[in-house]
């Protein structure tokens, strides 16, 4: 199995994207531990893949180093990191008509949490000279944001294609690989009883070239092939799984 002896630490385990990576993980073979906030949706998630769980907060320092550490220290290493956490947004407001506070929200959510997961990994994966390190990054369509009225989602997710750079080129000499996954939109994701959901799966898939989007299965492959020895090549890349929504 190609993610065969791994171990992963999944922060936002208990979510659409972050259970989909789990069930993926786990089927090829990965030592899987979820962290989030709520106990009974990583439990919902861990179950049937037998992964263990823990309640840390992605944006605590101290619960996130010291789970970390656990981790590291009950399975001998830890070998990939993936934080696909929801960034707290506030959408549907204008930039001009914007409290301050809103528009930076997902910016500082965003860049708080994924730099405190990609630090606490790389202190593991330094002395093992060896990791791999995978988040969510960049919107791809740069008017996407005004179009959508997306306040500062957008702008977080940019950050954090800066992080990957920066990471990636910091802990390349050490084996460390740094990777963002971009999917312009999971329709599966979305709640089934959302009453614009048919619209927006409508939407997503006619920005394709494919006449189709990720499913979260798909989502799933692309990230055990990234944290695999299959894409020992790669890093500092962002993964566009957009289906031809964006093209790079
Ligand atoms: N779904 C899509 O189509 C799509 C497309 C592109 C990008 N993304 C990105 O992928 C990420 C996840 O999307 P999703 O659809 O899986 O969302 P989701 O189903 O709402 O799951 C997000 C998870 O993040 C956890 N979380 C939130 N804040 C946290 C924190 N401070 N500490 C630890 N865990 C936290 C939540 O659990 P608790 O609240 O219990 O902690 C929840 O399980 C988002 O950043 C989103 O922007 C999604």
């Amino acid at each position: 199995m190609m993610l065969d002896g791994r171990t992963a630490i999944i922060y936002g385990g208990g979510g659409s994207i972050g259970g989909a990576i789990a069930r993926a993980y786990a089927a090829q073979g990965a030592r899987v531990f979820l962290a989030g906030r709520t106990r009974a949706t990583l439990a919902a998630v861990a179950g049937p893949i037998g992964a263990e769980i823990a309640e840390v907060d992605a944006l605590d320092e101290g619960a996130v180093d010291a789970h970390a550490d656990e981790v590291a220290a009950a399975t001998g290493g830890l070998d990939i990191s993936v934080n696909v956490i929801a960034d707290s947004d506030v959408q549907g407001t204008a930039m001009v008509d914007m409290p301050v506070e809103d528009y930076l929200s997902p910016v500082v959510t965003s860049v708080r949490s994924k730099f405190l997961t990609a630090r606490a990994a790389a202190r593991h994966m330094k002395p093992r000279r060896s990791g791999v390190i995978l988040t969510f990054g960049g919107s791809g369509d740069r008017t996407a944001a005004g179009r959508y009225l997306l306040g500062g989602l957008v702008t977080g997710f940019e950050a954090i294609e800066a992080m990957r750079r920066q990471l990636a080129t910091e802990l390349g000499p050490y084996g460390i690989r740094v990777l963002t996954l971009q999917t312009g939109g999971v329709p599966e994701a979305i709640p089934a009883a959302f009453e614009g959901r048919a619209a927006i799966e409508a939407e997503l898939t006619g920005q394709t070239l494919l006449g189709r989007t990720a499913t979260l299965t798909d989502v799933g492959h692309v990230a055990v092939f990234a944290a695999s020895d299959w894409a020992r090549t790669l890093t500092g890349a962002a993964l566009n799984m957009t289906c031809g929504a964006v093209l790079d």
